[in-house]
């Protein structure tokens, strides 16, 4: 064994678990396409004031989580993206995008890089899902993103979620609601945890998702946001549940949902899934009305989104029995040789089979015919064809249903057709 490991937060996936990944990927696919979303892809990395600009300043991922670096001595900082929407905001802007269609639907399944604390369901390299519709604030696009994502959980089987959902008003009314806050907090400064501390100062309104019982106590006598809503924001509010309710999608308003990242507005949501533990957030997102304004771009350019941690996903689908039936596919075919001087000639069969459009696998290690048949057993192969002297010689080969036994002397032409490729 070597010495050297993952680096820790990172990991391996085999083929017995990419099937399952493939699986949920074509789904995700599928579903995008249902909707109408397209898939798009950004670069890794990206220059850090991106992110420090869009997700925040004082967020936990841009304060102490991004994989920053620079490219030479005098380059431009540079950081592996933790998150994917201030990324593809980014290229649409730059891209003159915006003026061909009013309305840009996009999807993604992307690796993303935060230094957390690994932990079960909590990687320092993780994978995303998740789409962004640009040029809406319409309730009903907010509606659609949602729907978009628990249609993927439903196809796939997951039971056991809940969708929280809230909203954080416009950014003036959280501006008036995070000094209120303050105002209510201070006193209690005393009494307040660390991490609510730090927080009190920067983003106060974090401190109301505080998973510290203490905390929550305070908490609960603290002014409410919907208090400092203007009617507006209410109304548009109320019209998303609506819709959400014509859709037939169950939610749980909680008035304390705040979200990690700075550039949300009105509606904002999350998806717990009860099969998690501690990382029981399987995805989240919102509206974020002022990003393209706060990156530079011309024009207000409202926008909702969502994202859901793939491993996550991955975890709950498990835990829950919903990846075991996944079928692992063998080879059509397994050429099985009776020795190695056949190797040349067997090669060009398995070619023609190949280039008939039949998945066929071929010892190429040269090892006993006993051991070939192991090998066509473990891989679940459908058939072994034999290749002998006398089959070579006599230009029929010995394809044997390796279910039901059945033997036939079969052309490589009469092969191909009886394996429905003809
Ligand atoms: P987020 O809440 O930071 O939102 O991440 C979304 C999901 O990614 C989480 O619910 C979780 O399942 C997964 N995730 C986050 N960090 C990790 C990690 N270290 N290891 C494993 N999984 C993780 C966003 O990223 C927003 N960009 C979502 C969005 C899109 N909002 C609007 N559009």
């Amino acid at each position: 064994m070597s010495h050297y490991r993952a680096v820790k937060g990172t990991r391996d996936i085999f083929p017995d678990e990419v099937i399952a990944w493939q699986y949920v990927e074509r789904v995700i696919h599928r579903v995008a396409a249902l909707y109408a979303f397209h898939e798009i892809r950004t670069p890794v990395f990206e220059y850090t004031d991106l992110f420090q600009r869009s997700i925040g300043a004082t967020t936990d991922i841009v304060g102490k989580e991004m994989f920053t670096f620079q490219p030479d001595p005098n380059g431009r900082s540079i950081t592996l993206r933790p998150e994917m929407t201030a990324g593809v905001m980014r290229a649409f802007l730059q891209s003159s995008r915006a003026s061909e269609a009013p309305v840009h639907k996009l999807y993604y399944i992307s690796d993303l890089f935060r230094k957390e604390r690994p932990q079960a369901g909590r990687q320092r390299q993780f994978c995303q899902f998740g789409a962004e519709l640009l040029g809406t604030s319409s309730p009903a696009a907010v509606a659609e993103v949602i729907a978009f994502m628990m249609h993927v959980f439903r196809l796939l089987g997951l039971t056991g979620l809940k969708l929280r959902i809230n909203t954080l008003g416009s950014v003036e009314d959280r501006m008036r609601y995070r000094d209120a806050l303050r105002a209510y907090l201070l006193p209690f400064s005393g009494e307040l945890d660390a991490p609510s501390l730090e927080r009190l100062e920067k983003n106060p309104l974090r401190i109301l998702d505080s998973k510290n019982a203490a905390v929550q106590d305070i908490v609960s006598g603290a002014p409410a946001l919907r208090d400092y809503l203007q009617p507006a924001a209410l109304e548009e509010f109320e019209e998303v549940l609506g819709y959400l309710d014509d859709r037939g999608i169950a939610y749980v308003q909680d008035p304390l949902l705040v979200r990690g990242l700075d550039y949300y507005c009105h509606t904002a949501f999350e998806v717990q899934c009860a099969d998690l533990g501690a990382q029981d957030a399987l995805g989240g997102g919102g509206r974020y009305d002022g990003l393209a304004r706060e990156l530079g771009g011309a024009s207000d350019l409202p926008a909702v989104g969502f994202a859901v941690g793939m491993e996550r996903l991955m975890i709950a689908l498990e835990k829950q029995g919903l990846l075991s039936e996944l079928p692992v596919q063998g080879p059509e075919v397994y050429v099985v040789l009776q020795d190695r001087s056949l190797l040349a000639h067997a090669v060009t069969l398995c070619g023609a089979l190949r280039d008939a459009g039949i998945r066929t696998e071929i010892d190429l290690a040269g090892r006993s015919m006993k051991a070939q048949m192991r090998e066509a057993n473990r891989m679940r192969a459908a058939h072994a064809l034999f290749v002998g002297r006398d089959e070579v010689a006599a230009g029929a080969y010995g394809l044997k249903n390796l279910e039901s036994s059945v033997q036939q002397a079969l052309s490589l032409e009469a092969v191909i057709t009886e394996l429905g490729h003809g």
